[in-house]
């Protein structure tokens, strides 16, 4: 018999942001967070899982290259944690073959290229253990396998659900109660669009990883962030999806974007993530906004940043068209614009700027150019693809 099974999972991007570690082995998070899972139909982690008592050891190949499993690292932590479980089945059933006695070969691809800017270590993880799950045929809910995603990074817990997920902070050493739960399925505000701008970006920025840990050990903004602004926040921007109010989830995630941002200059040496580009485009959402509340209408757009330059716009799907046309007018392309993951045939950049709208917010010529720009939505959780 061959045992395999292959899973995808998707990419999510918060709006609530986790930044910060209280347990840096179990990755417990010093802040709860919240994000928008986006569609695997455009961008999604693919992994196939064996087990064969044939095998020698446990091997891991992203995008094709083998990559060593360390022994304490992070993916040899979750392997372990699914194969206890995978244990724990065997024990309850004296037929189950004993599976978490094999080595296992796991393969890994991102449908997206790392060229398009995006991490891939949510959804590449969320796949990981979707596969292995699947492969070990585990009774685990995705709330309990979220708990071994999250020790391979922590963001990975949320792209075990579709839709709007909350990752809560816990108060349990042990971390089991730092889980990721859905807030809201995809389907129950379906409306949300994504657009990713890729923003050029030559040198490699410090990591999420010790970016985070060094605003632990230096940021007092960090701490009054912590304990009075994301309870806070977390309430609020919660009863904001349940009641589909665009308004006060574009505030909240801007904000949220800008203090995140605020506490990487508040760290010592300072961490700093946006760009010359990256202000652009949060000056022209935020003229956007203004010309449409200065008309008696709402918010049409809400911008947020993550550990690096590009910009992940959200907005109701009516508004996408304009936006995309407004991002193209202020950042002209040199060269063939790269649509592969344009949700539109027909989001090409034409027309003017809106009536009213300033075109001098941001000097943006001088500034540098989106390298691309990724349309897509609101998505569902993890796929099991096929068991063989
Ligand atoms: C800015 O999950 O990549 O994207 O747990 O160390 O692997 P590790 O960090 P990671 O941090 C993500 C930080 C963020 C905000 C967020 O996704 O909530």
């Amino acid at each position: 018999t061959v045992y395999q099974a292959t899973a995808s999972a998707p990419v999510n991007i918060a709006v609530i942001k986790y930044w910060g570690k209280r347990d840096t082995k179990l990755i417990l998070p010093t802040n709860s967070s919240l994000s928008v899972t986006l569609d695997q139909d455009h961008l999604r982690s693919t992994t196939t899982s064996r087990a064969d008592p044939s095998f020698d050891h446990d091997r891991l190949w992203l995008n094709g290259k083998e990559e060593e499993i360390k022994g304490d690292g992070r993916t040899a932590t979750c392997i372990a944690e699914l194969k206890r479980l995978r244990k724990e089945v065997e024990d309850a059933d004296s037929n189950a073959p004993k599976l978490s006695t094999f080595p296992v070969h796991i393969a890994s691809y991102n449908n997206f290229p790392t060229a398009a800017g995006l991490a891939s270590s949510a959804s590449g993880f969320a796949a990981l253990v979707s596969s292995l799950a699947q492969l070990y045929e585990l009774p685990a809910s995705p709330s309990t396998l979220s708990l071994i995603s999250r020790q391979g990074s922590g963001s990975a817990c949320r792209s075990l659900y579709g839709g709007y997920v909350a990752w809560n902070v816990g108060t349990d050493p042990s971390g089991v109660d730092s889980n990721a739960v859905e807030v809201a399925p995809r389907e129950h505000w379906p409306d949300m669009h994504a657009l990713i701008c890729v923003v050029s970006d030559d040198k490699k920025g410090t990591s999420s990883t010790s970016g985070m840990q060094r605003t632990v050990e230096t940021s007092a903004l960090l701490q009054h962030r912590i304990k009075h602004v994301v309870p806070q926040r977390m309430a609020d921007i919660s009863k904001a999806i349940q009641e589909r109010d665009f308004d006060s989830f574009a505030q909240i995630t801007m904000a949220d974007s800008n203090q995140f941002h605020a506490v990487a200059l508040d760290t010592a040496p300072p961490i700093f993530y946006l760009n010359d580009v990256s202000r652009s485009i949060i000056q022209v959402v935020v003229e956007y906004n203004r010309l449409s509340l200065a008309n008696g209408g709402g918010y049409k757009a809400a911008y947020t940043y993550d550990a690096g330059p590009n910009a992940v716009i959200y907005a109701p799907e009516k508004n996408m068209k304009e936006i995309i046309q407004l991002i193209l007018n202020y950042f002209p392309q040199k060269d063939a614009f790269k649509d592969t993951f344009a949700l539109f045939k027909n989001d090409k950049a034409e027309g003017k700027l809106p009536a009213g709208f300033n075109k001098n917010v941001a000097k943006v010529h001088q500034a540098g150019e989106v390298r691309n720009l990724i349309h897509t939505r609101v998505g569902d959780g993890p796929r099991k693809l096929s068991s063989e």
